[in-house]
C-alpha cells in the first residue's frame, strides 16, 4: 500500500521521507493557504524531495481556465499530478489532461458512482473523502468498499483508490483491509500509526533490566 502524505509543509515531508514513508505528497487549496507560501514554490520544492506523484489542485471552476492552471501546474515538475475536483468541467479537464499523459488526481468524491465515472475519464487517482462522511454519520469506508469492489469488476479500469480525509489510524487500518491502493495521510496520523503503549512499556522495561548489567554494547 502506498503512503502519501496530505501536507504542503515540507519540512514535515523531509521529515517523513526518512522514515521512507512518502510515496507521494497530496495538497490542496486549503494545505497550500495553511503554508503561508506561493503555491508553485513550494510544490516544486515538494517535487524535489520525493520522486513520487506530488497533487497541485486547480483553483478554477471552468473548464479552459481549469485546463490551463492544470498545464501550468504539470510544467512545475515531471512527477506532478494535476487534482481536479469531481464536476462536469472537472472531469472534462481529467479527460482531455489523461489523453495527454498527465496523471490526474480527481478529488471530493462521496459516491461510488461518481468514482466510476472519474476511472472512465482517466483519472490515475480518485480521491474518496472518508473523514468528511464520518462527519455526517455517514459510513466513510463502506465508500472505499464499494469504490474498491466496483473497480475490481472492471479490470481495465486503472485508476487508484486513493483513500482521503484519513483522520485517525482506524481508517488507515480499514483502508488497508480493503486493499485501497493508496492513503493520503497527515503527518500527525502517520505518527500515530507508530505509537503503541505496549511498545512504550515493554522498551522502558527492557531498558531498566539492561541498566541493571551494567553493560554498554559500545
Ligand atoms: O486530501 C484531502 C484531505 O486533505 C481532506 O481532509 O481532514 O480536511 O477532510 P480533511
Amino acid at each position: 500500500m502506498k503512503f502519501f502524505v496530505d501536507t504542503a509543509d515540507v519540512a514535515e515531508i523531509r521529515a517523513l521521507a526518512e522514515l521512507g514513508m512518502v510515496d507521494g505528497v497530496t495538497t490542496n487549496p486549503s494545505l497550500i493557504a495553511k503554508s503561508g507560501r506561493k503555491m508553485a514554490e513550494v510544490i516544486a520544492e515538494i517535487c524535489d524531495i520525493t520522486p513520487g506523484p506530488v497533487s497541485a489542485e486547480v483553483t478554477a471552476t471552468d473548464y479552459e481556465t481549469m485546463l490551463a492552471e492544470g498545464q501550468f501546474l504539470r510544467g512545475i515538475a515531471s512527477n506532478v499530478a494535476v487534482k481536479v475536483p469531481l464536476t462536469e468541467a472537472g472531469l472534462r479537464v481529467c479527460k482531455a489532461l489523461s489523453s495527454e499523459g498527465t496523471p490526474v488526481n480527481v478529488t471530493l468524491c462521496f459516491s461510488p458512482v461518481q468514482a466510476l465515472l472519474a476511472a472512465k475519464a482517466g483519472a490515475a487517482y480518485i480521491s474518496p473523502f472518508v473523514g468528511r462522511l464520518d462527519d455526517l454519520a455517514q459510513d466513510g469506508m463502506q465508500l472505499i468498499a464499494d469504490i474498491v469492489q466496483i473497480y475490481r469488476n472492471y479490470p481495465h479500469l486503472t485508476t487508484e483508490v486513493l483513500v482521503a480525509s484519513v483522520r485517525h489510524p482506524l481508517h488507515m487500518a480499514q483502508a488497508a483491509k480493503l486493499g485501497a491502493h493508496v492513503a493520503t495521510l497527515p503527518p500527525a496520523v502517520i505518527r500515530q500509526l507508530i505509537k503503541h503503549p505496549l511498545t512504550d512499556r515493554g522498551l522502558d522495561a527492557f531498558l531498566a533490566d539492561w541498566k541493571k548489567t551494567g553493560q554498554s554494547i559500545l
